[in-house]
């Protein structure tokens, strides 16, 4: 027996029902970057494996653990895309947009790739979209992001939305938490889990993510103390920021997001939902400030700021809210019997998108009463029924899906008194 062939484990199809709540949060997403003056930018699905060990951090779980990294037949060393930050920062030094106006504000909504364990809301296949400013920062910038995004959420009626807020100051100033976090784990060496035993040298923060060390992370030292002058500053005005356009947000010392190349504010948003009397969270996305990142893939030092979030999980929590995406609906049904009819349809069916009004067809079906069954599914308003003798007369039938009502019309008064009939 040959073997049933099947997606790959972790990797979906996306059609009917699933393909529109996409499309609903394709056309949110599109709107408002638009309105917040950001483009579109589509990089490759494969990159440079340096691209993610340099920008996305050698020591992440993404780098170690969760990407597809192979050799090329010419010896290249490979990854498909994990996630969307490096690359665009890749595109943005490639192409030299130093020399355009700044910022440069890209958006996306692409398919990224991870090999983690396959759960709900966990694939390894998924979509994100994001937004990236790159050149000109500063605590509006990394708000604005922040607006926009909750502001995309609400759109899409996702509620119980928090939003998790924190700094993890500069590249200099977290080297003396680093320090502070790393006694603190050595100290208490004995009640950490293997991999956080391991994390301690290569990348203490890591620590604060692990879902098993919990006592010791509540005990350890906040980032908060640590930070200078002026992440502290950033930090409270972005606060102030928020507070101004009554975004709520909440405080977490110990947010360090997996991702290596942020400095500065970092922020993920949860949804909050209740389990067996028990509080959920699940991250709907995140992103914070990442000026290092440009430097650290051999371009010029830039500020830089973004988020992305996860579009399954949102279209998991659109179908969970029982937000019902409603496609627009035909207002018209060409139904038709016998050749002649069909090429009239075809010819007709352009002249009523032409015109703008909403159609349907099923122009593969041949029984009308299986058309016109599509017909009432659709909830169109009108039929239009052309068989055999009214195509020679040149005529049609508009029926009235409503009343049953129905006249014969001339084909050159088609468009007239369609639109007359549902105006009524
Ligand atoms: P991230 O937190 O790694 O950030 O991913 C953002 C979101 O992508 C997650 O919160 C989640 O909703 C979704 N996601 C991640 N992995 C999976 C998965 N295996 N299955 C389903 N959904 C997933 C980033 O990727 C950064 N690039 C965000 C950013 C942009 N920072 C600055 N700019």
């Amino acid at each position: 027996m040959p073997k049933k062939l099947q997606s790959p484990s972790g990797m979906h199809d996306i059609f009917g029902s699933q393909y529109d709540y996409f499309q609903k949060v394709r056309e949110v997403v599109f709107k408002n970057a638009e309105i917040y003056g950001f483009q579109g930018i589509e990089t490759p699905v494969i990159e440079d494996t340096e691209i993610f060990t340099r920008g996305t951090g050698k020591f992440t779980d993404i780098v170690e653990k969760e990407m597809y990294t192979f050799k090329t037949k010419g010896g290249d060393r490979v990854s498909l895309r994990p996630e969307g930050t490096p690359p665009i920062m890749r595109a943005f030094i490639q192409h030299g947009l130093y020399t355009k106006p700044q910022p440069v504000k890209f958006f996306y909504f692409a398919p990224y790739f991870r090999y983690e364990r396959p759960q709900a809301g966990r694939y390894r296949q998924f979509w994100q979209f994001g937004f990236e400013t790159i050149g000109r920062g500063g605590p509006v910038v990394d708000t604005q992001v922040i607006v926009l995004v909750y502001n995309i959420l609400k759109e899409l009626g996702i509620k119980n939305v928090v939003t998790e807020i924190n700094s993890m100051g500069d590249e200099k100033c977290r080297e003396e938490y680093k320090k502070a976090l790393k006694k603190h784990l050595k100290k208490q060496s004995s009640r950490l889990c293997t991999d956080c035993k391991r994390r301690v040298e290569k990348n203490p923060l890591r620590a604060l993510d692990c879902k098993k060390c919990l006592e010791v992370k509540a005990e350890a030292p906040q980032i908060l103390d640590h930070i200078c002058k002026k992440c502290c500053e950033d930090f409270r005005r972005v606060l102030e920021f928020l507070e101004e356009v009554e975004i709520p947000y909440d405080l977490n010392p110990f947010l360090v997001r997996g991702l290596d190349y942020y400095t500065g504010v970092v922020y993920e948003f949860f949804a909050r939902s209740k389990k067996s009397g028990e509080e959920e969270f699940l991250a709907l996305g995140g992103g914070g400030r990442y000026d290092g990142l440009s430097a650290a893939l051999g371009g010029e030092e830039r500020p830089a700021t973004g988020a992305a979030m996860g579009v399954e999980r949102i279209v998991l929590l659109m179908k969970k809210n029982g937000e019902v995406y409603e496609k627009e609906k035909p207002r018209v049904f060409i139904a038709q019997l016998g050749d002649l009819a069909k090429k009239k349809s075809l010819k007709l069916f352009e002249e009523l998108k032409k015109a703008n009004i909403p159609v349907a067809e099923a122009f593969g079906q041949d029984s009308l009463k299986n058309q016109m069954s599509r017909a009432a599914k659709l909830e169109a308003d009108i039929a239009i029924i052309i068989g055999k003798e009214e195509a020679a007369e040149d005529k049609v039938i508009l029926r009235d899906m409503d009343s049953g009502g129905q006249e014969k019309v001339k084909t050159s008064e088609i468009i007239k008194e369609v639109k007359k009939k549902l105006k009524e």
